[in-house]
């Protein structure tokens, strides 16, 4: 871990001046101190994630007694995954239910497909990938520490924010102030389960690998943030930011374009040499459901033509399940759906 930890370092003295953190530090004419917090409106999906994202991902849950490294993760995420509470408990605090006055479908559009926070729904989904795919806890907690440092960085500056709107109303923020602070020390764990790891170059190479993908992706939210801030601010809250970006258009295309994703979800392809047995076998259990006659329903365009058996319309089909294996002929069902499935792909 000695040689990860220097990597991690350099990368929090980076991210210590990010241009969000100097911005809500800086006194402004005309700003309000809670206006700079507006930049959560578009990362609340991160911020409410972040409950789940400790309990189901970060926590090692019933494998947490296993070894002493693992337990340390999960404790801190049991105290992180309490910390979204907090930040519902700030927004009633700053009256933004009032402020948005959003009816549902708005919320929902703006939480999961609005253009406008598009990227940081993706970098969310990111950060949450490189979290899950470090099971060794010696690269999660790379992978941790490097979120903790970010967030530990973030909430210092906001903590000027929250002391300043304290002063001016008397009511406190506890998630954008000291409460939180306290509870965010800049590390995943309290102790020193990791310091003295030794780690094989590999898990060294993951670790620091990680460790860096973390905080490219936060510098980039931290980029989107300030510059969504910064234009709702300019243009006197989210009212005109409401009309065009959190409000679901009232025509939606019928014929969806191509998605696109940046990972295969479909592993049938570069499979190393060995796992190649595995991966024909899989070829064919796949090709067997295909041509399965229970498919049919799914490929089917009509109700009539997903009936599970083509009995009632074909006088020379086998009217049994037995018949129909011994069977050689071929029915009318099972040709209209070779010619209607061709191009077709059932997963
Ligand atoms: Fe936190
Ligand atoms: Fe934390």
């Amino acid at each position: 871990m000695k040689q990860v930890l220097p990597v991690i370092e350099y990368w929090r003295r980076r991210i210590e001046d990010h241009p969000l953190h100097t911005w809500l530090v800086t006194n402004e004419q005309g700003v309000r101190p809670e206006q700079k917090l507006w930049f959560a409106l578009y990362f609340t999906n991160f911020i409410m994630y972040f409950r789940e994202l400790n309990l189901y991902h970060i926590s090692y849950c019933q494998e947490r007694t296993l070894d002493r490294q693992r337990e340390a993760i999960s404790a801190h995420a049991d105290e992180d995954m309490t910390h979204s509470r907090m930040f519902m408990r700030d927004l009633r605090t700053l009256g933004w239910d009032e402020m948005l006055g959003w009816r549902p479908s708005e919320l929902y559009y703006w939480l999961f497909l609005s253009e406008v926070n598009e990227p940081l729904r993706r970098r969310t989904t990111q950060i949450t990938k490189l979290v899950i795919e470090a099971e060794d806890p010696v690269v999660r907690f790379a992978v941790v520490e490097s979120i903790e440092i970010c967030g530990n960085a973030l909430f210092r500056h906001t903590n000027k924010l929250a002391n300043e709107y304290t002063a001016r109303t008397g009511k406190e923020l506890i998630y954008w102030g000291d409460f939180h602070l306290e509870r965010e020390t800049g590390h995943a764990v309290e102790d020193d389960a990791f310091e003295d790891a030794v780690l094989t170059e590999e898990q060294r190479e993951a670790a620091r690998r990680r460790a860096i993908r973390i905080f490219e992706l936060i510098d980039e939210q931290n980029s989107d943030m300030l510059r969504l801030a910064q234009e709702t601010i300019s243009q006197g809250g989210f009212e005109y930011r409401r009309g065009i970006h959190a409000a679901p258009p009232t025509w939606v295309p019928t014929i969806p374009g191509p998605e696109v994703f940046d990972f295969n979800f479909w592993p049938d392809t570069d499979a190393h040499p060995s796992q190649r047995v595995i991966q024909q076998t899989w070829r064919q259990c796949r090709q067997a459901l295909r041509d399965s006659e229970h498919m049919g329903f799914f490929t089917a365009d009509t109700l009539t033509e997903a009936r599970p058996s083509c009995a009632s319309r074909c006088s020379t089909a086998p009217r049994t399940p037995a018949a129909r294996r011994r069977s050689t002929s071929t029915c009318c069902r099972t040709r209209s759906r070779s010619t209607r499935s061709s191009g077709r792909s059932t997963g």
